[in-house]
C-alpha cells in the first residue's frame, strides 16, 4: 500500500522535512496493518526493518518485563539496523494498528540523505539508554 506524504508530515519525526523530502521518504515506507497480539519484532531474532506507529498501541518486552507501553508517532525497530545485532526487546501490538515500515537498506538511504533525522533517532536511543541506567 502506497504512503502518502500527509501520514508522513504527520509524523513528528519528520515533521521539519520540506515538501519534496517529504515525498522522497513517503516512497521509502510501506503501510502495515496488523490485529491486536501481532509481534513486529522478537527479542533475539535478526531484525532489518524500522517501523513508526501510526495508530494503536505496542508494547515493547525484554525477557518477559515490560519496558514501555508506544503509541502514534512513536518508532521502533531501530537498534538492530543501526548496530547490526539482533533485537533487543519484542514488540506486540496490544490493539488493530497500523504501522509504516522502512527495509534497512532504505533506512541507509536515510542516514545519507538526511543525517538530521537519524540523528533525532541516535538521540532518542541515548534518551532511553540513559533512563535505563538511571533506573
Ligand atoms: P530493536 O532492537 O531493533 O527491536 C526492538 C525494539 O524495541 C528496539 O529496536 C527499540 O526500538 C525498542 N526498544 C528497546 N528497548 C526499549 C526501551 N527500553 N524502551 C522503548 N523501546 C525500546
Amino acid at each position: 500500500m502506497a504512503v502518502e506524504i500527509d501520514s508522513i508530515r504527520s509524523v513528528p519525526l519528520f515533521s521539519e522535512l520540506a515538501p519534496d523530502e517529504l515525498g522522497k521518504i513517503a516512497g521509502m515506507f510501506e503501510r502495515r496493518n496488523v490485529t491486536a497480539g501481532t509481534r513486529l519484532t522478537v527479542e533475539g531474532a535478526p531484525g532489518y526493518s524500522f517501523f513508526v506507529i501510526e495508530h494503536g498501541t505496542m508494547d515493547v518486552e525484554h525477557s518477559g518485563q515490560l519496558l514501555e507501553t508506544l503509541g502514534p508517532g512513536d518508532f521502533f525497530g531501530e537498534m538492530a539496523i543501526v548496530s547490526g545485532e539482533r533485537r533487543s526487546a519484542t514488540v506486540t501490538a496490544t490493539t488493530e494498528a497500523g504501522v509504516l515500515m522502512l527495509f534497512g537498506t532504505e533506512f541507509r538511504q536515510l542516514e545519507r540523505d538526511w543525517p538530521g533525522i537519524v540523528e533525532k533517532i541516535t538521540a532518542k536511543i541515548a534518551e532511553r539508554n540513559a533512563r535505563l541506567a538511571g533506573g
